[in-house]
């Protein structure tokens, strides 16, 4: 008998621990979680132990280092054309997960309803449940996942507070298009919403697609906030470091919930990343080895029975095996992950209530090709 009642009754343990657990039980490639089996550039390693030996050890700014934060603004400058105030509008945090987490506890009330597309990175849902609000579901539409309109406007009502976007998208590596852009603002403007926009894959973008992070648009810009990982764009997804970026009213309120949660982050790789935004190729460089790599996986999978879905961005990319295999997603990924060792995670779990049937898998291809290969050579099979 618990002792008092659960925040989160209906919450387990998530398909990513479950599959990652099963993948080290049976020696499998994992391909499910999102993380690249290959090392960080060394260079920001070796700047990380510097900033340490030069004495960078102790609490950091709340709100980040100051040097770090004026990179942040200089890069979004260059990036978006967008001129941001350092010190009122950009806030350092311990990853894109936990500034998405803060910025929903500052704008939501109990009763309030966030919409949110499905499907959707599992953090959303339970971090605006435990507010006490509620999440609208609009299922983004298959093949090409891309949003209903439609259904978005009958849905916003008089309790709906805010609605989340993520390009580009996980799990599907849909990004966000200039039609999106419009219709948002459209309903902004109606609606008086605020937008979480979860850009963490921001430079993981391919097919020359260019990334409409909402930084680039002012009238978005002031009812948003906008959220980043260091982890994605420099293959440290251990680091677990990021940043938020607001208007500099919306930002109070999100301080006041960081300075007692987190206080601050840790200090040398605030230090290290400072210098090392300098170097513009390390991000802009991203896209490109990305898609070589989802490029690399897709041909590899040729004649294996799945069919890959587009995916123009992040590390992932949906695949269906309809027509092959009768049997669910999870049941479908743990026998691949028994029997072929190679872990996936179903994309039904991506749905609060496993959505439509859809016979689909997500692969993580942030992986070497040697990698790649062999997880393709065990599909085939
Ligand atoms: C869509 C999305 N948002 C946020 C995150 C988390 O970023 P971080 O590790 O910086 O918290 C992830 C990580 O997988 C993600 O896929």
């Amino acid at each position: 008998m618990p002792l008092f009642a659960s925040r989160l009754p209906h919450v387990g343990q998530t398909i990513f621990s479950e599959m990652s657990q099963l993948a080290l039980e049976y020696n499998a490639i994992n391909l499910g979680q999102g993380f690249p089996n290959y090392q960080m550039d060394s260079h920001l390693i070796n700047l990380v132990s510097k900033a340490m030996q030069d004495g960078n050890n102790q609490y950091a700014h709340s709100n980040g280092v100051p040097l770090l934060r004026q990179k942040i603004a200089e890069k979004v400058a260059f990036l978006y054309g967008t001129e941001l105030n350092a010190d009122q509008q950009i806030t350092v945090t311990p990853g894109g997960t936990y500034a998405i987490y803060t910025a929903l506890t500052a704008i939501l009330h109990p009763g309030d309803e966030v919409l949110v597309f499905e499907p959707a990175y599992d953090s959303y849902v339970p971090n605006i449940e435990l507010n006490g609000a509620k999440p609208a579901f609009v299922h983004l539409q298959a093949p090409d996942y891309t949003i209903p309109w439609e259904k978005v406007w009958q849905k916003v009502n008089r309790k709906t507070k805010a609605i989340i976007v993520n390009s580009p998208h996980n799990p599907t590596g849909r990004v966000l298009s200039e039609e999106d852009i419009v219709q948002l603002k459209s309903l902004i403007q109606k609606f008086e919403l605020y937008i979480i926009s979860d850009e963490v894959y921001e430079h993981l973008i391919f097919d020359e697609k260019k990334h409409l992070s909402l930084l680039r648009y002012p009238e978005l810009l002031g009812r948003s906030f906008v959220c980043f990982s260091f982890g994605k764009t420099y293959n440290c997804t251990g680091w677990k470091l990021g940043y938020a970026i607001a208007p500099a009213d919306l930002m109070v309120e999100f301080r006041k919930i960081h300075q007692f949660n987190c206080f601050s982050c840790f200090t040398p790789t605030q230090v290290a990343l400072a210098q090392f935004l300098e170097e513009k190729e390390a991000y802009l460089e991203l896209g490109e080895t990305m898609q070589s790599k989802r490029d690399f996986f897709q041909k590899s999978m040729i004649g294996a029975p799945f069919q890959a879905l587009p995916s123009h961005g992040s590390y992932f990319q949906c695949y269906n095996y309809m027509g092959e295999w009768k049997e669910t997603g999870i049941d479908l990924s743990k026998r691949l992950t028994k029997e072929l060792r190679v872990a996936t995670i179903p994309v039904s779990a991506f749905y609060h209530d496993g959505g439509e049937p859809n016979q689909i898998v997500r692969f993580c291809f942030s992986k070497t090709e040697d990698v790649l290969q062999e997880a393709a050579n065990r599909l085939h099979n």
